[in-house]
This record gives C-alpha cells, structure tokens and sequence, in this order.
C-alpha cells in the first residue's frame, strides 16, 4: 500500500517573531506543496529517503534502537531530517502505533527559502504516517502534533506555519495559553502579490533566538516593538477584510521597519524590499524569520514589474496564488 500526502508552503504576511511572545499574526499557504509518499515496512525501521529537502540524494535509515544510518552523507540533512524523524515520533507516541515506513520527501518549492518547508514537512509527515497505518486523524490533532514537531526541533516556534500547512487559506493565528486562535481571515479585494528570496544564512532556530537575547538585554524597549506589531496586525486584518490595499500595503512597510529594528532583516532583503517599492508595490516586507530568506511584496497591476524588480535586485520572484488548500492525501494505491 502506498499513501501520498501534500502541505503547502507558507508565507507570513504580518506579526512573524512577535507571534512568538503571544501577539496575532497573519499567514497566508501558497501554491508550492510539500509531497510524502508512505510505504509500510515490516521490519519495524522507519527509511527516509528526502530528495529535495536540503541537499539531494539522501537516505537515511533510522533503527528501531534509535540508530540512524545515512546512505549518503553530505553534512547538512541530519537538521531536516529532524523534522521527519520528530513527527513520526510523537505521531507514533500519540497513536500508540510502532509500524515500520519507509518515506520519500520531495518538494516543489525552494528549500531554505523561508517558506516554511519545515512546516509542510512536519504537518505531512505526520499525515502520510496515520493515513498509511489505517489511522483518522482531525486537522486539529494534525497541526498540533506539527506544532510540537517544530517545537521540539527548534526550541520555539509558534503555531503560525504548521496551521497554515495544515487548514490552508489566508489565517488569523494567536496563541494562548491553552490552544491557539485560528480563524480564516476574508478578503475584501485580491492580494496580488510577489515573493522575493535569496538564501538564508540563518536558521529560524538562531534568529528566533537572537530577537530573545536582544529582549533579555532591552526588554521594555523590544517589548514595545512588539507590541506595536501585534497593534500593525489587528489593524492589517481589519484593512484585508475591508479591502483596503493603500492600508494593507502600508502596514506591511511599518512591519518591516520593526523588523528591521528587531535585527532580522539583512541589506539582501532590503534590497528585493526596496527593488519592489520602486517598481510600484504599494508595500513590501521581509516575510519569516530573516537572516535572508523571502520577502513578500503587494503589487497590484504591476505583478510583472516587481517580479522584474526583484531580479535585479539578485532575489528569485515567485508570482504565487495566495490561500490554496492545507494538508491532503493526494493518492491512496492498495
Ligand atoms: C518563522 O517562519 C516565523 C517566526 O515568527 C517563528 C515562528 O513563528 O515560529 C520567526
């Protein structure tokens, strides 16, 4: 029996890093998908085999003992495949479930882009793994058992990336202390927009852990950074809803100014961002963690223009379609 899952990618509109310290944020899933394909093994070992996760042609053997055997090492998959091997962990522990899988990972959008690849890969991981052991498992209990995934691996992560992998669509995520708010925000007008990336030099890991050691040290001031973007992103979900773009697109140029104050945004990112403000978007942000990565730009009628723009500016444009369907099983084979 074969099962193939797919989880989009992710892109953050409003309210990235300060999400972490318990603000709104908004996210919305793009037309990039994730895909896992599940095999059930009868040796009880769960084989990896992630052909664009970090570096291609990999497989990795993970042992019931918890040893794990790398076919071919090129340095860098171990971190990836953290993600996987995390979710099929704790899908296992939450199902009581030992089967054997064997997985194959591959992926439509840019690794290491920041459009939240580690998401998609936790949230379908999870998926292919109660599909193909004959399990029925909620969205609900999906994007938490991604949640953790990301969690654990990273240390912090809020719920944003794995809700928009798992339900799709253009989300409102606030966590808080029990589970978090979810809720879909509607447009009042297309969002024509445009992503920009380069790659990232950093990990979400360490620029997550950068905005807490700046904290540590200017607390009531980082504090107020993030307060005013939790305050730019009530306002942004008001504006979306109304359809008021002039708005939407200044919140976003407001949003990336406190981004830049929280030390994420390198000259790279700023450059796509100003590229696309020339070239007419009526507003444009870094987009995620930072440190490289994507920037999101809101360019209507001049979609074409900004893609242009980004190029030159040494970033690689993606025209995407905003809020596209969350995780699913795209092919079940007995
Ligand atoms: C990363 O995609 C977004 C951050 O806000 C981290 C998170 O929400 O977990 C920087």
């Amino acid at each position: 029996m074969k099962v193939v899952v797919s989880a989009p990618g992710v892109v953050k509109f409003f309210g990235e890093h300060a999400v972490v310290y318990g603000t709104g944020a908004i996210a919305a899933s793009i037309d990039r998908r994730l895909y896992v394909t599940a095999r059930l093994r009868n040796n009880g070992e769960v084989k990896i085999a992630a052909y664009d996760l970090s570096t291609h042609g990999v497989i990795v053997t993970l042992k019931p003992n918890g040893e794990i055997v790398v076919g071919t090492d090129y340095g860098k998959v171990i971190p990836a495949i953290a993600y996987v091997r995390k979710a099929i962990e704790l899908t296992r522990e939450y199902l009581g479930e030992r089967a054997g899988v064997e997985l194959e990972i591959k992926s439509d959008m840019p690794v290491g882009a920041g459009l939240g690849t580690s998401a998609a890969v936790s949230v379908a991981t999870v998926f292919a793994y109660a599909t193909i052991t004959g399990h029925e498992l909620e969205k609900r209990e999906i994007a938490k058992l991604g949640h953790r995934t990301e969690l654990t691996v990273q240390g912090a992560a809020s719920p944003m990336d794995t809700a928009v992998a798992t339900y799709g669509g253009l989300l409102y995520i606030k966590p808080t202390s029990s589970s978090p708010i979810i809720e879909p925000v509607r447009k009042g007008a297309e969002l024509p927009t445009v992503i920009g990336y380069v790659k990232r030099v950093a990990t979400t890991k360490e620029l997550v852990a950068w905005v807490r050691k700046l904290r540590d040290k200017y607390t009531k001031l980082i504090d107020q950074i993030i307060w005013a973007i939790g305050e730019l992103v009530e306002r942004a979900r008001v504006a979306i809803e109304k359809g008021e773009l002039g708005t939407v697109g200044e919140l976003m140029n407001i949003n990336h100014g406190l981004l830049e104050a929280l030390g994420v945004s390198d000259k790279r990112l700023n450059d796509m961002v100003y590229a696309a403000r020339m070239a007419g978007a009526i507003g444009a942000k870094l987009s995620g963690a930072g440190g490289g990565g994507c920037m999101l730009a809101l360019a209507p009628n001049k979609l074409k223009e900004v893609a242009a723009a980004i190029a030159i500016a040494n970033g690689t444009p993606i025209i995407t379609e905003l809020g596209v369907e969350g995780v699913r099983v795209e092919k079940v084979e007995k």
